[in-house]
């Protein structure tokens, strides 16, 4: 028992002189752990006469209670230090300036169809849409294609299984609304479309702008009038147009839409293969077998229609040769048209 002040002076050195936490949990078991050094002097309480152990017991638990209390400081001590030491090391320099925040642009293809729902807008038509899941009455035997018809082989369409179909053109788009609205109506349809095509010109998925206008009297001419009309709007300048007989199922007279080439102003170059022209949409009078098979008359309204390219309208416009780019959403292609353009 007479080393106990001299035990409890040489714990309190070395709790002192530890200078990690590891080092001090070390010592902490070294004295007061179960095998301990103090611990083990209360053990030695059983040797002593009955009358001095009360007071041997105390004297070793006031030591025991000092040295933990001083472990504690330590450790609050040594956590202290750690911290600061860390704070001091991975220093956040708050004056550094931030990442920020890009600001995104509109693809392309948005910017175009907006551009073209706005001039629409304008001219008083609506903006319809349609499934992309279109069935086989929508997408072709309302349209005046029966499934016998030579034309179904043109379209190359992507069938499920239950029948249903990835829509070939935007056409279908004329039937539904005009079975839900009826006659009359002014209607543009942007929207995706489908084919199994994939070279340099084509690809699987693209966007078709469907037209269509339905009351009385409606005719060729006023066909001829807004599609001019939207083509000098779109690209903002005077442009020869032109239309070409043609056939689609659905419309009677049908034609292709053809506008002098933007790049050459119709002179001849590379992009209208040296005919001055550029072929951008097909349009006709609605067939009216259409008109029956949307609940429309026939015999009291005419209409016209028309299914033109929105991703070669944006090629056009933007100057862009390759339709794929427009697919394969690489950065550097997508910034140029963050402000550059309307
Ligand atoms: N639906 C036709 C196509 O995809 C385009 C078109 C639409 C032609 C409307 C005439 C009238 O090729």
């Amino acid at each position: 028992m007479t080393d106990l002040t001299a035990l409890t002076g040489q714990a309190l050195a070395e709790v002192a002189a530890c200078e990690a936490l590891a080092a001090l949990e070390e010592a902490r078991v070294r004295w007061l752990g179960k095998k301990g050094a103090l611990t083990e002097q209360l053990k030695s309480l059983g040797a002593l006469p009955a009358h001095e152990r009360p007071a041997a017991g105390a004297r070793i638990n006031e030591a025991k209670a000092k040295l933990q209390a001083a472990i504690e400081a330590r450790r609050t001590a040594l956590e202290r230090m750690q911290l600061e030491h860390e704070l001091a090391e991975r220093r956040i320099d708050v004056t550094l300036p931030g990442r920020g925040e890009e600001a995104g642009g509109l693809h392309p293809l948005t910017r175009a169809r907006q551009r073209i729902e706005t001039l629409f807008r304008r001219a008083g038509f609506e903006v319809a849409s349609g499934p992309e899941i279109e069935d086989d009455f929508h997408n072709f035997e309302a349209l005046n294609i029966p499934p016998d018809h030579p034309a179904r082989a043109l379209h190359d369409t992507f069938y499920f299984p239950d029948g249903r179909l990835l829509r070939t053109h935007t056409s279908p788009v004329q039937i539904r609304s005009l079975l839900t609205h009826g006659a009359p109506i002014a209607l543009i349809a942007p929207g995706r479309v489908y084919r199994r095509d994939s070279d340099m010109t084509h690809a699987p998925m693209f966007h078709q702008l469907e037209g269509l206008v339905v009351d009385e009297n409606v005719s060729f001419a006023h066909m001829k009038a807004a599609l001019h009309g939207f083509l000098q709007a779109f690209f903002e300048r005077d442009l020869a147009m032109r239309l070409r007989p043609s056939y689609f199922p659905f419309t009677e007279p049908s034609a292709e839409v053809d506008m002098s080439c933007v790049f050459c102003n119709g002179k001849g170059c590379r992009t209208c293969k040296q005919t001055g022209w550029l072929e951008i949409s097909g349009c006709g009078m609605v067939h009216p077998n259409v008109l029956e098979a949307s609940g429309v008359d026939p015999e009291r309204y005419t209409g016209y229609a028309f299914g033109a390219g929105i991703d070669r309208l944006a090629m056009l416009r933007y100057g862009v040769n390759d339709l794929r780019l427009f697919f394969e959403n690489d950065l550097r292609f997508l910034r140029q048209f963050q402000a550059a353009f309307a």
